[in-house]
């Protein structure tokens, strides 16, 4: 799925490269270990990760932790001591895998993915995508994992204050919002500098044709042709609407 403008883009930003994508010069390695492989299959399967997979910018590794388990049935969860209901992850199962990753990519940078870890932002993502090695999403069941599995992991990350049946999803998210900055994922670069979040406010309206829509017209000023009072229109609404929508991204300036 090459688009014309995509070959045009990488025609005036390299040379070298008309009229195919550059191979790319960085790629980046996300393992996975989960339960549930076959849940990573259809979400990477299109879209701009899909093609970064089929590219080689994005290689994805997905470990299946059932053959890890113990016994003729594979076991990876039992019950807590303590009693309680629900069953809890045990830990041998997740440290034979992650060893096995960890053999695979000495050096590799071990992600619990929990609700109880740092909450997932921006900041981070883009701490993952300038990482120089590989990145291990461990995805656990909610109900619990043994805790002697946190002594393993370099970073516990949740994506939310919400509470998901496993880590898979979240795992997925940190995938996506990470491998998208990479080079060579998105068409077109400049729009990751527009990007809302990286300039600590929401976006700006966006508008296409038509120029009525259902009663509703598009802003007179971004039709006049003048960029310097369109760039001055759009910093004002960004800036408006996070003040209304969002005044904590004002006021953390963390991005
Ligand atoms: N596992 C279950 N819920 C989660 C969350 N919110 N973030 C990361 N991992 C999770």
């Amino acid at each position: 799925m090459h688009h014309r403008a995509d070959a045009l883009w990488f025609h005036r930003a390299r040379p070298d490269t008309f009229g195919m994508r550059a191979a790319p010069r960085f790629a980046m390695d996300f393992h996975v270990i989960t339960l549930f492989p076959e849940m990573f299959e259809s979400p990477f399967g299109g879209g701009m990760i899909g093609r970064a997979i089929e590219q080689g910018i994005i290689v994805l590794h997905v470990h299946a932790l059932r053959p890890y388990g113990l016994g003729k049935y594979r076991q990876v969860d039992d019950a807590p001591y303590g009693g309680g209901s629900g069953m809890v992850m045990r830990p041998e199962p997740l440290a034979a895998a992650i060893d096995a990753v960890a053999e695979e990519h000495p050096g590799v940078w071990k992600v619990l993915m929990t609700p109880q870890g740092e909450v997932f932002d921006q900041a981070i993502a883009r701490e993952f995508s300038a990482r120089p090695g590989a990145i291990l999403l461990i995805a656990g069941r909610y109900e619990g994992i043994d805790e002697r599995v946190r002594a393993m992991v370099d970073q516990e990350i949740s994506i939310g204050d919400y509470v998901l049946s496993g880590g898979e999803l979240a795992a997925m998210v940190v995938i996506e919002a990470t491998g998208r900055l990479l080079a060579g994922v998105l068409g077109n670069p400049e729009s990751l500098k527009e990007e809302s979040f990286g300039e600590r406010t929401l976006e700006y309206p966006h508008y296409t044709r038509p120029e009525e829509f259902r009663g509703m017209r598009v802003p007179e000023v971004l039709l006049s042709g003048d960029h310097g009072k369109i760039r001055a229109w759009r910093e004002a609404e960004a800036r408006r609407r996070t003040a209304r929508r969002r005044p904590d991204l004002l006021e953390r300036r963390k991005f």
